[in-house]
């Protein structure tokens, strides 16, 4: 007998913006599977009789792997990511793994989405992807930084709202600054940026600064960054960008 496969995104942090339909998927596991900070992150609904199996930063294909033998072996699995699963987390590669199963052997598979960092982010900030946006990770470390820095250029200068995921970490530096250099090529100094830390968990930090004097101070792991498009501006401090596009030539 095969088990089920849950692929669970717990939002960005506090159990307020996690889904009922993810807090029961990690109750109803037999495993729950996670990087160890995911699995703090929804320490309020685990029980000392589940099965806690924790994984450090890097370890995904790891992680996952665990998570589908398991599952294949006859377990009911959480398989846990902030956010949504699928967005920048380990739902493709479960679901890649869980493919390559001989049919026989391939869990019941379940997808429960969550609120993205981007989408709590711009709550913290205002409206700013009131119009059409796009989400872009930093991260050089599954690519290579010619082809993100194209991608940003790309995004940049189609004039949309862009959410900014990975911006930087001790292992990645120097990209956020060239990052800055690559956006300040098609959008103005004046730009506004929201840069936001810990949305919605403990440590929270949200605040609206320019393209021209966004400095990496404060920014890490934990933070998203919204530049704004043309038509982003500040209300009595929100940042909102306006549904229509009015003199935008891009
Ligand atoms: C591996 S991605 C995970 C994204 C997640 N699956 C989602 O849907 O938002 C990790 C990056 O997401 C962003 N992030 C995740 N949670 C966040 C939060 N609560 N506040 C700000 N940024 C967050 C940061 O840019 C971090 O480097």
């Amino acid at each position: 007998m095969t088990g089920e496969l849950a692929l669970v995104g717990l939002g960005p942090g506090g159990p307020e913006h996690r889904t009922p339909a993810a807090a029961t998927a990690v109750r109803e596991a037999d495993v729950v599977v996670g990087y160890e900070y995911y699995l703090k992150l929804c320490a309020d609904i685990t029980t000392p009789d589940q099965e806690l199996v924790a994984g450090r930063m890097g370890e995904e294909a790891e992680r996952a792997d665990v998570a589908v033998r398991r599952a294949s072996a006859g377990a009911r699995v959480a398989l846990v990511s902030t956010g949504d699963i699928g967005v920048y987390g380990m739902a493709s590669l479960a679901l890649q793994l869980t493919a390559g199963l001989p049919a026989g052997k391939r869990p019941a598979v379940r997808i429960l989405p969550g609120v993205t960092a981007a989408v709590a982010a711009a709550a913290l900030l205002g409206a700013p992807l009131a119009r059409d946006f796009a989400c872009l990770t930093l991260s050089d470390v599954l690519a290579p930084w010619e082809l993100v820095e194209r991608r940003l250029r790309a995004l940049a200068g189609s004039g949309v709202v862009l959410a900014l995921y990975n911006v930087r970490s001790a292992a990645r530096p120097w990209q956020l600054g060239r990052a800055r250099e690559v956006l300040l090529e098609s959008r103005p100094g004046s730009t506004p940026v929201g840069v936001v830390t810990n949305a919605a968990r403990d440590g929270e930090q949200a605040a609206v600064t320019t393209l021209g004097e966004l400095s990496a101070d404060g920014i890490g792991m934990n933070t998203v960054l919204i530049v704004g498009a043309a038509s982003t501006s500040l209300h009595d401090g929100w940042m909102v960008t306006d549904r229509a596009l009015r003199g935008e030539t891009r």
